[in-house]
């Protein structure tokens, strides 16, 4: 065991995702350290990635100068409470990928430590991951490196200074991949009432969400732009957005956003408690 590691409290799909991406890109797996009760994903953890595993949380916060949170957000509190001693004494980084648990709450339970609290998305479970980080005043520059490095193994990273957006961040991106998983499923339908056969349907559009994905994360067109390229006047896609806009898609969207964010605010206020 090294003097100072990198600890996962938690050891389910985002944290397996994390470790994953970070011994992918070299971090040596020597250096990080993972508790879970659960012995048989802590097994399976070790073969893929060759990281030391635990059952016991405060025998991975012993050494940790940096700690990652990867538990549900309901159980965070009654983790936190019985190491609350080892951590103030360590005062390690603690990162929090658990969605709606505030900074303060976080303080509140494990002391005046620095905090850094994000919110990933699912698609970090194959490397394209969207995460938002948001730093309390104690965290240090080379703490703020360290925690764009470790969810970076895993997508896109940016950061805010406003804790408060992370409640936008939650139904932007967040919730997101559920969003467009609906849109796919009523294209599906959509193209199966239409006469292809459910796997050729599945491929189609999943392979055109992808396709569309790329395409603007590649084109320095605006999504709008991109969307009047392939709208050709009095062709197809016209006949068939003219249907969707007449349907309120965009106010749908709008409506959709802003009471994921209030749920997100509702969650973070039980949560906290
Ligand atoms: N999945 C996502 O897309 C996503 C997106 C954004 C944020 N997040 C956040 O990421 C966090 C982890 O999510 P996940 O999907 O990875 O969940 P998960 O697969 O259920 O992983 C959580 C792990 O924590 C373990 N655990 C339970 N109690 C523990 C304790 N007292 N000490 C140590 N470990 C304990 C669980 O073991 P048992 O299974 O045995 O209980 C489980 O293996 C959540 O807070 C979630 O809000 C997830």
């Amino acid at each position: 065991m090294t003097v100072s590691q990198l600890a996962f409290i938690g050891a389910g799909n985002m944290a397996s995702a994390i470790i994953g991406g970070l011994v992918r890109q070299g971090f040596d797996p020597v250096n990080i350290i993972a508790a879970d009760p659960n012995a048989e994903s802590l097994a399976k953890l070790a073969r893929a990635t060759g990281v030391t595993t635990t059952i016991d949380n405060s025998v991975a916060l012993e050494h940790a100068s940096t700690v990652v949170l990867a538990v549900k957000p309901q159980v965070m509190k009654q983790v936190l409470t019985p190491v609350s001693g080892l951590l103030e004494s360590n005062k390690p980084l603690l990162i929090s990928i658990a969605a709606g648990i505030r900074a303060e709450s976080l303080s509140a339970w494990a002391g005046p430590l620095p905090v850094v609290r994000c919110m990933p998305n699912t698609p970090a479970l194959v490397g394209l991951g969207m995460t938002v980080l948001y730093a309390n005043a104690a965290v240090t520059p080379a703490q703020r490196e360290q925690a764009e490095r470790i969810l970076g193994a895993v997508g896109q990273t940016q950061w805010t200074d406003d804790e408060g957006l992370l409640d936008a961040v939650t139904a932007v991106s967040g919730s997101g991949p559920a969003y467009f998983f609906l849109v796919m499923e009523a294209m599906q339908a959509a193209a199966e009432q239409l006469g292809l056969s459910p796997a050729d349907a599945r491929q189609l559009v999943v392979q055109t969400a992808r396709g569309a994905a790329e395409l603007a994360a590649s084109s320095p067109e605006s999504t709008t732009q991109l969307r009047i390229n392939v709208t050709s006047p009095g062709g197809t896609t016209e006949r068939a957005l003219a249907v969707l806009e007449s349907a309120g898609l965009r106010d749908s969207f709008q409506k959709a956003l802003m009471a994921a964010c209030e749920r997100s605010r509702e969650l973070a206020d039980q949560l906290g408690k």
